[in-house]
């Protein structure tokens, strides 16, 4: 049954799929967490990875970025493959002073300026994570002081933002800013499935700090990576 942007046979994928924006990453996730793993699709460079962790199937694919883009994927693997919770792992811009790079934040919701997610005229709707893959998120985090819950905000466009918009942002208490979770949300809410986001504050836009370094990066993930891991098999 493939769709027009992936070509992976019925069954393919596991009910939780994990999904970092960069493919490059989708297949680093999938070769640490599962060695033996198939690759199922790759259209367009967006492979998409089957195997067991800890004795339990699970998928990875990549999203690409923006919300035009996750849109499409995970439409697909809901409608299609019979998917029913998408855990994205990314990384967010910090905006709150709570926030420093290198700290994982997970999203309670998504604010966005987004025409994907203006599903009803009028209507600001709250694109909100799944309660049961956000507390089990939680529960992995426990005592973990660099990991965050709080809204993010969900934006079009990376630059050319106004720098008055993301100080409001930030007054109003979002963590970070990204550019998926809250079409994510707003899908799985549509189909009846279940959807977290889990990020590393690659960069702080307010606070001047330095980005992270290559070393921070990767530690810094593997923490984001076992909370995601947590959300998926909950
Ligand atoms: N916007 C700004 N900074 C960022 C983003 C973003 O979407 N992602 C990571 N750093």
């Amino acid at each position: 049954m493939p769709t027009p942007h992936i070509n992976a046979p019925d069954g393919a994928f596991a009910p939780a799929v994990l999904m970092p924006g960069d493919p490059r990453r989708a297949e680093r996730i999938a070769n640490l967490l599962m060695p033996d793993a198939e690759k199922v699709s790759d259209v367009r460079g967006i492979g998409a990875y089957t195997g067991v962790y800890n004795g339990k199937p699970l998928s990875v694919m990549a999203s690409g970025m923006g919300q035009p883009s996750l849109s499409i994927y995970a439409t697909e693997l809901f409608t299609h493959y019979g998917v029913k919770r998408i855990i994205r792992i990314g990384t967010c811009g910090g905006l709150s002073s709570k926030v420093t790079v290198g700290d994982v934040v997970i999203a309670i919701g998504a604010h966005s300026d987004s025409s994907v997610t203006n599903l009803i005229p009028g209507i600001g709707l709250s694109h909100t994570a799944s309660w049961e893959l956000l507390s089990a998120a939680v529960a992995a985090a426990e005592g973990e002081t660099s990991v965050h819950v709080g809204p993010v905000v969900s934006r079009d466009k990376f630059y050319g933002n106004d720098p008055s918009e993301v100080q409001k942002l930030a007054d109003l208490g979002t963590l970070g800013v990204e550019m998926e979770t809250a079409a994510l949300y707003m899908l799985a809410a549509q189909h009846d499935a279940q959807a977290l986001t889990v990020l590393t504050v690659s960069d702080h836009l307010l606070d001047g700090s330095d980005d992270m370094s290559a070393e921070d990066r990767e530690s810094r993930f593997q923490g984001a990576l076992k909370l995601a891991v947590a959300a998926a098999h909950c």
